[in-house]
């Protein structure tokens, strides 16, 4: 069961890092499989500017999408390997984990059927979808997962502008965990987005929060967003889970 973390303090005191989320759950930091780190030095980097943020553990998930990133388990697992190996020779002190980003299209439905998913902490797994347009299947998808005991986490909602917030709250109905991006809170993505993260937060509806770190720009900007004094007051106030991954 989660609970805890990243509490909603009642005093003023105000964190200039993540230190309170401890894990965080959504980056593509295994080198060149994906549009995210494009080697293992700036991976290891990137690792680095994250516990200086003051994460404890990184749950590393690099695309799987057909058309664009053909990944499976094994190319991700074979580079991730890679990565453990470089970060213990560094000295990176740090857990790492590694699943997917896992979008949703037909093919994820087929791969849901024949094979077993890459997942984190228990049965979870981290899914996105469309930018444009909502998915025609979507709910069959979920609902494929849940019968096979996986439980979905839906990457930053708050990009799918395409969707009211009661459709949000259909997809925490049917079993579905929300994951906010940082970044969106700070504008990153633009002002639609921005304005939906206030208001899925606003509502209590998001579980989780994660940096979708991607590379150096991403990490520069997480780096400002922790010295960004309202909206690190924004986050105070609520409830997020990541502790318990
Ligand atoms: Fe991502």
């Amino acid at each position: 069961m989660l609970f805890n973390i990243f509490k909603p303090s009642k005093s003023r005191h105000r964190h200039s890092d993540f230190s309170r989320l401890q894990t965080d759950m959504h980056s593509h930091l295994v080198p060149a499989v994906d549009d995210g780190s494009d080697s293992i030095e700036t991976s290891i980097a990137l690792l680095q500017g994250l516990s200086a943020l003051g994460y404890r553990k990184v749950i590393t998930t690099p695309h799987i999408r057909p058309d664009y990133f053909p990944n499976t388990k094994e190319t991700i697992l074979a580079g991730f390997a890679d990565l453990q190996a470089a970060a213990k020779s560094a000295g990176l002190e740090m857990e790492l984990a590694c699943a997917a980003e896992y979008f949703v299209d037909y093919d994820f439905q087929a791969t849901v059927e024949k094979e077993e998913l890459l997942t984190f902490s228990g049965n979870h797994i981290l899914m996105e979808i469309s930018t444009f347009s909502p998915p025609p299947n979507l709910y069959e998808s979920i609902f494929k997962l849940r019968i096979k005991g996986y439980e979905p986490i839906i990457a930053h909602p708050e990009r799918y502008v395409y969707y009211e917030v009661s459709e949000f709250q259909k997809l925490k109905d049917f079993g579905c965990l929300l994951q906010m991006n940082i970044l969106s809170l700070s504008g990153h993505y633009g002002k639609p987005v921005k304005d939906l993260a206030n208001k899925l937060l606003k509502a209590g509806m998001i579980d989780l929060l994660g940096t979708d770190l991607h590379h150096q720009r991403h990490l520069e900007s997480l780096q400002k967003a922790a010295h960004n004094d309202s909206m690190m007051d924004i986050l105070a106030t609520r409830e997020f889970r990541n502790a318990d991954l």
